[in-house]
């Protein structure tokens, strides 16, 4: 496995309902099942040395689901944020929570706010989890602020960060995994995934494990990154 160092990594979290509907349980099981593989791949992606991790926990347009599967998505969210905290603190994960936050339930929003304060020093690994995120609101949202400033990567990228709640600038994902069988972005780190490597797999997120997250970054170790370059014994 050849995946360490400054090496960020997002996932889309998807088959969660199918997990559950499979076994005749509602789709908030699914949820539930699905934190508890986040812990597992949180705790194994600091083991692999990975150094961002980016997770999509909750799309603005997943608000359209019926409300009492967003409100148990929420609640989850919100005790994971409770419960999550103190182990990431051991083990200097530091948590940042990515998307906006004028949407969401007030409690929810101090659990973010006390998460991040409490492990703003851990230094191992940074745990984005974009929770009311939607690429193309925060894109939209950068240019109207810098509709009067200088525009250029890097101050475009600062003000995506801003947007974002970002703390600091969490570099460019290398390697964007979805699970659940479909093959879609979903509005999720347009930007960062410019030269992002896509690995797509049919394994539902609850069953993803640190097995899945292995074999994604065999898979990553095995591309060929070119940057839209050539490789210097071909030039
Ligand atoms: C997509 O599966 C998954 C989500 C919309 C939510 C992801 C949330 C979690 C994994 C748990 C909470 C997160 C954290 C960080 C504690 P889906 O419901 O669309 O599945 P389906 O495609 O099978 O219906």
């Amino acid at each position: 496995m050849s995946a360490t160092g400054k090496f960020h990594v997002a996932i889309i979290m998807d088959g969660n309902g199918r997990w559950a509907q499979r076994r005749g349980l509602p789709r908030s099981a699914g949820h539930v099942q699905g934190a508890k593989m986040v812990r597992r791949v949180v705790e194994a992606s600091a083991r692999a040395g990975i150094r961002t991790l980016t997770l999509y926990a909750f799309s603005s347009d997943n608000w359209g689901r019926p409300s009492p599967e967003v409100e148990s998505l929420l609640r989850l969210l919100q005790c994971y944020l409770a419960s999550e905290t103190r182990r990431c603190l051991r083990n200097s994960v530091r948590i940042n929570v990515i998307g906006r936050r004028d949407r969401l339930p007030s409690g929810l929003v101090r659990a973010i706010e006390t998460s991040e304060q409490l492990t703003a020093h851990c230094t191992r690994m940074r745990l984005r989890i974009a929770v009311d995120y939607s690429s193309k609101h925060s894109i939209l949202e950068a240019v109207r602020r810098a509709a009067t400033g200088t525009l250029n990567t890097e101050t475009f990228e600062a003000l995506l960060a801003e947007v974002d709640h970002s703390a600091g600038d969490a570099g460019a994902v290398d390697l964007l995994i979805r699970t659940g069988g479909d093959q879609r972005l979903s509005d999720f780190l347009l930007w960062d995934c410019a030269y992002a490597e896509l690995y797509f797999t049919d394994v539902l997120w609850p069953e993803f494990g640190e097995a899945g997250l292995h074999a994604a970054l065999e898979d990553f170790g095995g591309r060929q990154r070119r940057f839209g370059k050539v490789l210097a014994e071909s030039a």
